[in-house]
């Protein structure tokens, strides 16, 4: 495990640099892709390399964590939302081969099935982007999720609807259900990389890369990966005291 601190630039720099390289080095890698607040800034700086010639996303796949139940894709707050403005719609990439669960679908546990199919079809990730949940939670692998998870429907915890309330305009709205890849989907990328910004972060980071490999937090899986990065600011590093393992 390779372990990054820097400022919150530095980091969204290293993230956007680390994704380029990777896209250089295969025009047609297919990339793992996180929302929420902590990857905005490294897609900000993929948009800007995009625009200044540097990599283009015409070959790319994307596979998103996943997305919640019950709202439309049009829906400010839905992780289809987010992908388009943050990224998709300001890059080269073909938005058929843009990936992202079907919160909608009728038979929710066969579209969790069929996601996991065209993973695998597509020759299985190569670069998987990740934040982490207070409570330590991998794409929406809440505590407790076997790691042998694979895509599935998830009843979100209190700690993360609490936590996504911010984007709503209230509590009340925050669905309460998610699909999302399972552990063992995004253990089976071939690297990895999490990000965490701020002080929020910092006590759980250091249970993720310092504790147990354990359930209870399921971050600490990575642990057991051959190729992790993990890129913090300063505030997140700072529960960190020993970073020899
Ligand atoms: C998002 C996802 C989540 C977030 C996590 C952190 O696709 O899978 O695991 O990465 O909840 O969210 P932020 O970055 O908003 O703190």
């Amino acid at each position: 495990m390779e372990i990054f601190i820097g400022t919150e630039a530095d980091c969204d720099e290293l993230g956007a640099r680390e994704i380029v390289k990777q896209i250089k080095s295969k025009p047609d890698s297919v990339l793992g892709l996180a929302t929420g607040s902590t990857p905005e800034g490294i897609y900000r700086r993929l948009v800007e390399k995009h625009k200044n010639g540097e990599v283009s996303f015409a070959r790319v796949k994307t596979f998103n964590l996943d997305e919640y139940v019950g709202i439309p894709e049009s829906h400010v707050c839905s992780y289809h939302y987010f992908m388009d403005t943050n990224l998709f719609r300001h890059v080269d990439i073909d938005p058929n081969a843009t990936h992202i669960p079907d919160g909608n679908a009728m038979d929710l546990n066969a579209e969790c099935r069929k996601y996991e199919e065209m993973i695998a079809q597509s020759g299985g990730i190569d670069l998987q982007l990740l934040g982490i949940g207070p409570n330590g939670h991998i794409g929406f692998n809440e505590p407790e999720t076997p790691f042998e998870s694979l895509t599935h429907v998830v009843d979100l915890t209190d700690s993360t609807i609490n936590a996504n309330a911010r984007f709503f305009e209230s509590h009340e709205q925050v669905p309460r259900q998610a699909v999302t890849m399972g552990i063992k989907s995004i253990m089976q990328a071939r690297r990895i990389i999490l990000v965490a910004k701020g002080a929020p972060k910092a006590h759980v980071i250091m249970r993720a890369i310092k504790g147990p490999v354990t359930p209870k937090v399921p971050a600490s899986v990575l642990q057991l990966h051959p190729n992790v990065l993990i890129i913090l600011d300063h505030d997140a590093a700072s529960g960190l005291t020993d970073l020899s393992k």
